[in-house]
């Protein structure tokens, strides 16, 4: 396939970006000797750059979105009807298809209730802990207003979703933050806390302890509630290790702590279920989703909590104050659920929840060959479409291998026309781990084709 922009008009664009655009999370200084990336076109699991070069994305739009793939004409099509009819009117009303997918989504969450609409998910994130705090306050004359979040998690980009940010190299001169939270140990059995004895109780139970002592450090009667991804993303793609959220559930449970799953990444089919959360049977009190909703086809995120935390809210109607007083303009754009709703019938459709544990189950299984025969591989990790090798330069310490050498690996698969992913201004001496996060169209071919370019990038930058 041939991008539609004529050589003349690409190379305006890329002088148009480079000249005018402020590209996210990069450093500019080389673009005044290269050219940016402009990504000009996109079908299924592949996208043409502005010099017409085809790509296998291993990364579904470069953050774990695009999750139906894309050129999807039926999403198109039912934006493009939506928006004639209808494209906006603020939150405080409602809409057609933003009432149809949150029944389609509260089918999708048994136990799940109500659908906040946003246009984030760091937002998403923001609103959570702002009825976190509006409980506290209702409830608990202010007290129980800390919010527990995790070492290398990450909720956003904003100072607060900052605040609650366990990759330190995403918060470093951005302070000071928004006090009231209050960091727990990471769950990465692979880099176990030096104080697990594993004689004396799995890594999963030891992990979870941690937030109970950070619990009882506190003060019970001051957490109001513990905000962890499902499966960690950014900071390493960490899949808890076993007995972690059955723990993590009773200790919410005993000490009235509202438990928040940051489902940015994970939310609607990454990890093979529709949610991150629904593979160890977790009840949650608040979700947040965004990225794959609507696979980057709208801007869309959503804060759903059970019919219990939006009670909380209509206790009192004679209080003008008693309701979650909170606006997102955006939230009221229909072509976000009218998007979702079109994204969730293609995953029903053709099966791609079955088809995203199947390629997840390949794409281990290739890698940890690969682990067979380049020691560079330290670990290989996953769930799902939602796989992560982190690279170390020695099995034996485990030492990290340092992120020039893992970009490099990136770069190298670019080169064959694979894009991967690597985690990056995330864990200070931890970006080593490589990321993938195909679309769950993925065929077994694709697969093959991303670990292939895999195993011929380690053998350039490592032998
Ligand atoms: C787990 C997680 N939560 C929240 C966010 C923030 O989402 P957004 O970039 O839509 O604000 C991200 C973004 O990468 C994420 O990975």
């Amino acid at each position: 396939m041939i991008p539609t922009l004529s050589p003349n008009d690409i190379s305006h664009v890329v002088e148009a970006d480079r000249a005018h655009v402020w590209h996210h999370l990069i450093q500019h200084k080389p673009f005044e000797t290269t050219d940016p990336r402009v990504i000009v076109e996109g079908k299924g699991m592949r996208v043409w750059d502005a010099k017409g070069k085809e790509h296998i994305d291993a990364v579904s739009g470069g953050v774990w979105t695009v999750n139906v793939g894309y050129g999807r004409e039926s999403i198109a099509k039912v934006i493009y009807d939506q928006l004639v009819k209808m494209n906006y009117f603020a939150g405080a009303a409602g809409s057609v298809p933003g009432a149809l997918f949150a029944e389609k989504l509260i089918e999708k969450m048994p136990g799940m209730s109500r659908v906040y609409y946003t246009n984030s998910g760091s937002e998403a994130n923001e609103k959570a802990f702002k009825m976190v705090r509006q409980i506290a306050h209702k409830r608990y004359g202010g007290k129980k207003h800390k919010i527990l979040y995790r070492d290398r998690d990450y909720h956003g980009t904003t100072i607060t979703a900052l605040s609650a940010g366990g990759q330190d190299e995403r918060n470093v001169q951005y302070g000071p933050f928004t006090p009231g939270f209050v960091r727990v140990p990471h769950c990465l059995e692979y880099r176990a806390q030096p104080e697990w004895n594993p004689s004396a109780e799995p890594y999963g139970v030891f992990a979870a302890n941690q937030i109970e002592q950070a619990i009882l450090r506190e003060g019970p009667d001051t957490v109001g509630a513990l905000c962890l991804e499902p499966v960690t993303a950014g900071g390493g793609v960490i899949v808890p290790p076993e007995g972690y959220w059955e723990r993590v559930q009773e200790i919410c449970r005993q000490y009235d702590v509202l438990l928040h799953i940051d489902e940015v990444v994970c939310g609607v089919g990454r990890t093979g279920t529709w949610f991150g959360y629904q593979n160890y049977g977790v009840e949650p009190d608040m979700v947040t989703m965004a990225k794959g909703v609507a696979s980057g086809y709208a801007a869309i995120a959503c804060l759903v909590t059970t019919e219990a935390v939006f009670d909380a809210f209509k206790d009192d109607a004679s209080d003008p104050l008693n309701y979650f007083r909170d606006i997102s303009t955006f939230g009221g754009c229909t072509a976000g659920p009218a998007a979702a709703l079109e994204n969730i019938r293609i995953i029903e459709d053709e099966g791609l929840l079955e088809n995203t544990l199947a390629m997840g189950e390949r794409m281990l299984a290739n890698l940890e060959e690969l682990a067979g025969r380049h020691a560079v591989i330290g670990n290989v990790r996953g769930k799902g479409l939602f796989v992560g090798a982190e690279l170390v330069s020695s099995r034996e310490t485990r030492q990290p291998v340092d992120e020039v050498l893992a970009q490099k690996v990136v770069a190298e698969c670019n080169a064959q026309g694979v894009i991967i992913g690597v985690t990056n201004r995330s864990v200070p001496g931890f970006n080593n781990t490589l990321c993938f996060s195909p679309a769950l169209i993925a065929t077994a071919d694709d697969i093959d084709a991303i670990t292939s370019a895999v195993d011929v990038a380690l053998g350039r930058v490592f032998q």
